[in-house]
């Protein structure tokens, strides 16, 4: 496995990240022992990176991990965690808290979810509209004086924003969704990244399961899936995203590997300072993932897979309207 440093100031982490949001419940239900089995697995193959959020399952996907870290060296990990988004008991979705007091509050209950003394890299999950991102960096800034956090992480924020969080404190990177579906960060904010020294976890690089080569129209989504929400897994919209897989699918089986590694070797392929983070939550999926590091694009493919797959070629956004509002990446300002 490769590691590289994320950012100019951040941590050093595996080429491939684990996410593990859809071990908790985003997308339908999800086997508990088979989940700490990927992440043994991952670890096992010399990933280090775990991705997380306190609010994915309500505190359940801190939990799990805390669970599957147990009897490890507190090293073996690097512990990014998402915090802010608030939920009822219903698990719905009910606003953001990023105020410095929420932040300790937040960091307080991680740490003892994951049963770790501090957390690798802390970040906001969506820039909070009444808090000014300074003050939330602010006093994430503390606790990293205070020895709580290791770095500073941003997520799905834009190039403005990035910029005045940076003057607050380094930034080790930001996460954001990045695919061959999804390629709003190469506007200005990857370029602001790449100016500033900081890396990228790119999330959603199988666009939440629809561009792996194994999803298919028409399938049966529990009401808290996020997939049965999202518009480009409705109808028509779902079968002209497929046809595009189809189109990779020729590619991959030229190359004698499967759609999902094509589309994270495309992620990793646009730059050194990228980190796909891959969501999978079954050591079958894992596997398939990993052989994606084995996969060498070359010019030819990659035109090959622009020709196929051209920019803005997905049907649908990559969030329902009411969550696209929340995404400061998307807010064009001025
Ligand atoms: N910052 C943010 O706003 C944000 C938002 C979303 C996610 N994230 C983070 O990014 C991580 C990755 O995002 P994601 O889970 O949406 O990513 P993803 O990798 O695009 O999608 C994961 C889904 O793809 C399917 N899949 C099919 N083949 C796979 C393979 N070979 N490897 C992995 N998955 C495969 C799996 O669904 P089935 O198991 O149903 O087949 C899996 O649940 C999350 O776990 C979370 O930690 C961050």
């Amino acid at each position: 496995m490769n590691h590289l440093q994320l950012g100019t100031t951040g941590p050093r982490v595996s080429a491939l990240g684990l996410g593990c949001m859809g071990m908790s419940g985003m997308y339908g239900p999800a086997d508990r022992s088979e989940s700490i089995a990927t992440i043994h697995a991952a670890l096992d193959a010399g990933i280090n990176l775990l991705d997380t959020g306190d609010f994915y399952g309500s505190g359940h996907n801190e939990a799990l991990i805390g669970e599957a870290l147990k009897g490890t060296k507190r090293d073996a990990a690097v512990i990014s965690v998402k915090f802010g988004a608030l939920r009822d008991p219903a698990g719905g979705w009910v606003g953001y808290d990023a105020r410095p007091a929420a932040v300790k509050n937040f960091l307080t209950y991680s740490m003892q979810r994951l049963g770790v003394d501090y957390i690798d890299i802390y970040r906001p999950a969506r820039l909070d509209p009444n808090v000014p991102i300074e003050e939330t960096v602010g006093a994430i800034a503390e606790m990293v004086k205070a020895g709580y956090v290791r770095h500073v992480g941003l997520s799905e924020v834009g190039a403005e924003t990035i910029r005045r969080a940076a003057a607050v404190h380094p930034i080790a990177d930001l996460q954001i969704e990045y695919s061959l579906i999804s390629r709003g960060i190469e506007g200005d904010i990857l370029a602001t990244c790449r100016e500033l020294g900081i890396g990228v976890t790119a999330y959603g690089v199988l666009s939440r399961g629809l561009i792996s080569g194994h999803w298919q129209a028409k399938q049966d989504l529990a009401g808290n899936d996020f997939r049965a929400h999202s518009p480009r897994f409705q109808g028509e919209n779902a079968e002209r995203n497929l046809q595009l897989v189809e189109a990779l699918r020729r590619i991959a089986e030229a190359k004698g590997v499967s759609v999902a590694q094509i589309a994270i070797a495309w992620v990793a392929a646009q730059g050194a300072d990228i980190v796909p983070l891959v969501g999978a939550r079954r050591r079958d999926r894992l596997t398939e993932a990993l052989g994606a590091l084995d996969v060498v694009l070359t010019p030819d493919d990659l035109s090959a897979i622009e020709y196929a797959v051209p920019k803005g070629a997905a049907a649908g956004d990559r969030y329902a309207a009411a969550q696209m509002a929340h995404l400061d990446s998307e807010v064009r300002h001025g």
